[in-house]
């Protein structure tokens, strides 16, 4: 759902060389792209080629070798590395293949986590993580930690924890790529509803075609460079 044509984040000429050993590996060779206000974008391509890469440079996760980020028109690369860090806890929420929750935490606190990070309010935060499982249908597992959670439950609580600041827009990471296909279909579901309920943007990397079909648009990534969508 493409509320406005105001553009979110605008790639341009990226480049990402790695260097493994003597060999220097290009991964990412001149990528541009544009992420619209409100639109689900889809990431498609081989494995190995490169689309963690592109969504981490976009995450501001990684910095690119050559080439820029605007973020509202703003150059993010331009930031140091604690403002960067700043930027990407108030307005960025990423959800990976692989929760990365904490095991000795509950759910709840797992939520909360960024929220802590941005010093808000803890009162505040808790009744708005507990706003945000409840809705997402976790409500009666709010102390439960990881260990005690279906895969998609933890799937669940991840998006959660993505949604806790507010951000503007969320990067997904192949995430239903480690559950089953009816346990991925519902997480999927859940982040379709939140783009078009709350108006929220995305940038998905998957490998099913399937939930591909159902992106406002996709790029598929080739060779380190952008296949026209
Ligand atoms: N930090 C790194 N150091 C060296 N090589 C890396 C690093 N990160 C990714 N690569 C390599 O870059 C390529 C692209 O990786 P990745 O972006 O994870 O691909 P994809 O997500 O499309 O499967 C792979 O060949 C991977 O091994
Ligand atoms: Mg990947």
């Amino acid at each position: 759902m493409i509320k406005e044509e105001s553009l979110l984040i605008q790639a341009v000429d990226l480049h990402r060389i790695f260097f493994v050993g003597q060999q220097k590996l290009y991964v990412l060779k001149g990528i541009n792209l544009e992420v619209k206000v409100g639109e689900m974008l889809g990431i498609v391509g081989a494995s190995g080629v490169g689309k963690s890469t592109l969504l981490h440079l976009m995450g501001t996760l990684d910095r690119p070798n050559q080439g820029k980020v605007f973020f509202n028109g703003f150059d993010l690369f331009s930031l140091a590395d604690e403002k960067l860090a700043h930027f990407r806890n108030q307005k960025i929420g990423f959800v990976f293949q692989f929760h990365h929750l904490l095991p000795e935490f509950s759910a709840l606190e797992n939520t909360l986590i960024p929220a802590l990070i941005k010093r808000e309010d803890k009162r505040k935060a808790r009744e708005r993580a507990v706003e945000l499982l409840t809705e997402i249908g976790l409500g009666q597992r709010l102390h439960n930690k990881p260990g005690e959670l279906s895969g998609g439950e933890q799937q669940r609580v991840a998006v959660a924890r993505a949604l806790m600041n507010d951000p503007e827009i969320i990067l997904a990471d192949e995430p239903t790529g480690n559950l089953d296909r009816q346990t991925g279909e519902a997480v999927f579901q859940l982040l379709c509803r939140l783009n078009k309920e709350k108006g929220k943007t995305f940038v998905i990397v998957t490998h099913s075609q399937e939930m591909a079909l159902k992106m406002d648009r996709v790029l598929k990534l080739v060779d380190g460079s952008i296949l026209a969508d």
